[in-house]
């Protein structure tokens, strides 16, 4: 298509040794009881791939619903987010996955600012060189500074930059988190921004109960093959020899903790080997592994954890039903 693609090197500030760390965290969670695992570990090649075609599914309507807001008021989150556009502009991007929105925002941002940055971090080598790939080709103004990291434990550290940084935070990727957590990630990631930048953070409302279940629990399966996942990832990775068929995909809503989780029900008594781990586990039937939580937020709690990280709320944009909220805060 274009001859001029940028090449962009992938940094790596702690490499990801995957292997030791699944180790760790099968032996923390899947020793305990109740037993879990952590959300990270479904985003392996497949479980990304999969997690993609879960944007898709009518049933899945967080992805549709972000992109929808992002593409009818792109103009207007830039203007918001630094109103002086003769100054560069640094896009930075927490769990950026394959930037499919970002796009949006990082074109109308060309439109308006000479000189753009796009600094996207993920823990998927993958979906970083995926979001790299079709940014470049689209936008070969826009600067790529790719880092592959888990932000979580490696939070991200910003260089001097004279200029506006924006930092993104959407996909509704916070709800993984605990309360606690996703406030540690927001604090975190205030301590590197200076007065004038501005955060955009993407998260899923709190709505019926119905609607809720039937996005992590679709038709076709597809979420299920996702949850599912990280069975076979540890049956490829650590050589373990889960039954797959024997597990059942669960989705409940939690409403004291607001939060959808995610559980991977035994479907029998059985006894699974670990050997990277040197581990054998007994599975009675119904027993469950805890994989996943989607914490939903109200504006009261949204606006609480927002407040509690050093965040004061600018502009929020949202959908007609306000099944989801785009919300740009600056320093508080
Ligand atoms: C990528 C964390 C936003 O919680 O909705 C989708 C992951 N899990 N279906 C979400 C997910 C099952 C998703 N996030």
């Amino acid at each position: 298509m274009t001859t001029d693609v940028q090449t962009f090197e992938t940094k790596s500030l702690c490499p990801l040794d995957s292997r030791e760390a699944l180790i760790d965290e099968v032996w923390s969670g899947l020793c305990k009881r109740p037993r879990s695992l952590v959300p990270w570990m479904l985003y392996d090649c497949e479980g990304s791939r999969l997690f993609e075609c879960i944007t898709t599914l009518p049933e899945y309507y967080p992805t549709r619903t972000e992109r929808d807001i992002v593409a009818n008021h792109a103009g207007a989150i830039l203007a918001a987010s630094g109103s002086d556009y003769s100054r560069p502009l640094r896009l930075l991007e927490l769990g950026a996955g394959t930037a499919a929105k970002t796009g949006i925002l990082l074109e109308a941002a060309t439109r308006s600012r000479s000189q753009v940055t796009y600094f996207p971090i993920d823990v998927s080598s993958d979906a970083l060189a995926a979001a790299c790939e079709s940014i470049g080709c689209l936008l070969p103004d826009v600067q790529l500074e790719p880092v592959v990291a888990n932000y979580v434990t490696d939070p991200p550290r910003l260089e001097p930059f004279q200029g506006t940084t924006l930092a993104m935070y959407i996909g509704s990727s916070i709800g993984n988190f605990s309360p606690e957590e996703a406030r540690t990630i927001l604090r975190n990631l205030r301590a590197e921004l200076r007065r004038g930048d501005a955060l955009l953070l993407g998260t899923d409302m709190v709505k019926d109960e119905a609607t809720l279940v039937r996005a992590y629990d679709d038709g076709e399966g597809v979420t299920a093959a996702f949850n599912l996942n990280i069975l076979h990832r540890l049956n490829r990775e650590l050589g373990a020899n889960f039954d797959t068929g024997c597990f059942r995909h669960r989705a409940r809503w939690n409403a004291a903790e607001s939060r959808i989780e995610m559980h991977l029900e035994s479907a029998c008594d059985q006894t699974v080997n670990i050997p990277a781990a040197q581990l054998t586990l007994q599975f009675a039937a119904f027993e469950t592994i805890h994989t996943e939580n989607s914490y939903k937020f109200t504006t009261e709690t949204l606006g609480a954890l927002l407040d509690d990280a050093g965040f004061a709320i600018e502009q929020t944009w949202t959908d007609p039903q306000q099944w989801y909220a785009l919300t740009l805060a600056g320093l508080r």
